[in-house]
């Protein structure tokens, strides 16, 4: 933390998914406290891109937090309590459908069907606050990603399964039987906490395998999820730092602007 002199703010939070523990270098560690806890890990702010950015690995640095286990409340407060206004959020994924997707493949959704079920949703813990979540995530975002590299794969729905256990043959069939894209287990409850807090928040999603139901044989090995995390990390990193480079302004984003004139039930840091 910064005992000496003043807390470190930061515009962009990034937050690091399987197999991303570090991204911004030369960064300060700033130790963050939270109504909910403490996040992940300490968050490393620094520069990237000449913006200030804050970063937290989701799963901690030794990756000691399992989706289910995630101090979400904590991790997306600590960044907004930075002042970050706009969140990068990559993660590994299992594709749903043959026809869409392939492992390899970075696709930023935009659409999320919340399947979780014993993780705290939101701040709202008292009064009658109902975010708008119509939209889940920041367009603005997505196109940013798109503008680092045409490759990324706009569109679909991100289904989030409880976990940490992937999904059975039969659910999985279900999933991709409804049309939905993608399966993971983290962007619930990230994207409603973010939206609750005003930030803007578009997910990155790598494509580590097929899921279960996707093809005939033995179903997801999480070797193959870290193999294929790491093969496509430094790809991940020059996506985000070049994200990073072209972010829009967020003033003015319905992300955050369904709150004007609007009494919240919660506190925003
Ligand atoms: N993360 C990576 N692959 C996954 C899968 N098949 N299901 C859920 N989460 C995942």
């Amino acid at each position: 933390g910064s005992e000496m002199g003043q807390t470190p703010r930061a515009e962009v939070g990034v937050i690091g998914g399987t197999g991303l523990y570090e991204f911004v270098s030369d960064a300060e560690e700033v130790v963050v406290e939270t109504p909910y806890g403490a996040p992940s890990a300490p968050i490393t702010v620094g520069t990237v891109a000449g913006r200030a950015v804050a970063f937290v690995p989701r799963h901690g640095r030794s990756h000691e937090y399992p989706p289910h286990a995630i101090p979400y409340r904590a991790n997306l407060w600590a960044l907004r309590s930075l002042g970050v206004t706009q969140v990068l959020s990559p993660s590994a994924v299992g594709g749903l459908r043959p026809d869409a997707v392939a492992p390899g493949d970075l696709v930023t959704p935009d659409q999320l069907v919340d399947r979780t079920w014993r993780r705290i949703p939101s701040y709202v813990e008292t009064g009658a606050t109902h975010v708008p979540l119509a939209d889940p995530y920041c367009a603005r975002i997505a196109k940013a990603y798109v503008a680092a590299d045409p490759s990324v794969k706009v569109g679909g729905t991100l289904i989030v399964i409880e976990g940490p256990r992937f999904s059975t043959r039969a659910e999985s069939i279900h999933h991709a039987a409804q049309g939905w894209t993608l399966v993971g287990m983290t962007g619930a409850p990230e994207a409603a906490l973010a939206r609750e807090l005003r930030m803007c928040y578009a997910p990155l999603c790598l494509v580590t395998d097929m899921d279960a139901g996707a093809a005939e044989g033995e179903g997801v090995d999480e070797d193959d999820v870290y193999a294929l995390f790491a093969a496509n990390l430094e790809r991940m990193r020059t996506i985000l730092a070049d994200t990073i480079g072209g972010l829009p302004d967020p003033a003015g984003c319905s992300c955050s602007t369904w709150a004007e004139g609007k009494q919240l039930a919660y506190e925003i840091p």
